[in-house]
């Protein structure tokens, strides 16, 4: 799998965002990584657990950003972010029962939901932002 190469496409100018972002996209790419290594499962898990906390952390502070800048497309996007976080709940779980390590479609979906949400759902924010 290849692994998320930061560029400026993920940037949205706003540093404790794309900071956020940045160790995000991270430890994706460690997951990435460790899917050739072996020993690795508890590494995964944790790894895992660690991008549910930090990622709903993440979601509270781009929220409070487009309250503060009185975003129209707010409630779209909170609507969103909570129906990822839905998912990664299911993920989750299915890695507790019975998954010894964490599923590559999982790693693959982790990768491609963050990818495409900061390039895209977070740039509609920027660009709101840059035309204020
Ligand atoms: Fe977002």
């Amino acid at each position: 799998m290849e692994k998320i190469l930061w560029n400026d496409d993920f940037c949205t100018g706003i540093s404790e965002i794309d900071s956020q972002h940045k160790r995000i996209v991270d430890q994706i790419n460690i997951l990435i990584d460790n899917l050739d290594s072996k020993d690795k499962s508890s590494t995964n898990k944790e790894i895992v657990s660690i991008l549910d906390n930090y990622g709903n952390e993440h979601f509270a502070t781009e929220e409070r950003y487009m309250r503060s800048f009185n975003y129209p497309g707010i409630e779209e996007h909170i609507k969103i972010h909570n129906s990822f976080k839905m998912n990664t709940v299911k993920s989750a779980v299915k890695v507790i029962k019975g998954h010894e390590d964490v599923p590559e479609e999982t790693i693959q979906f982790l990768r491609n939901w963050w990818s495409n949400h900061i390039t895209k759902t977070d740039m509609e924010f920027k660009d709101y932002i840059r035309k204020k």
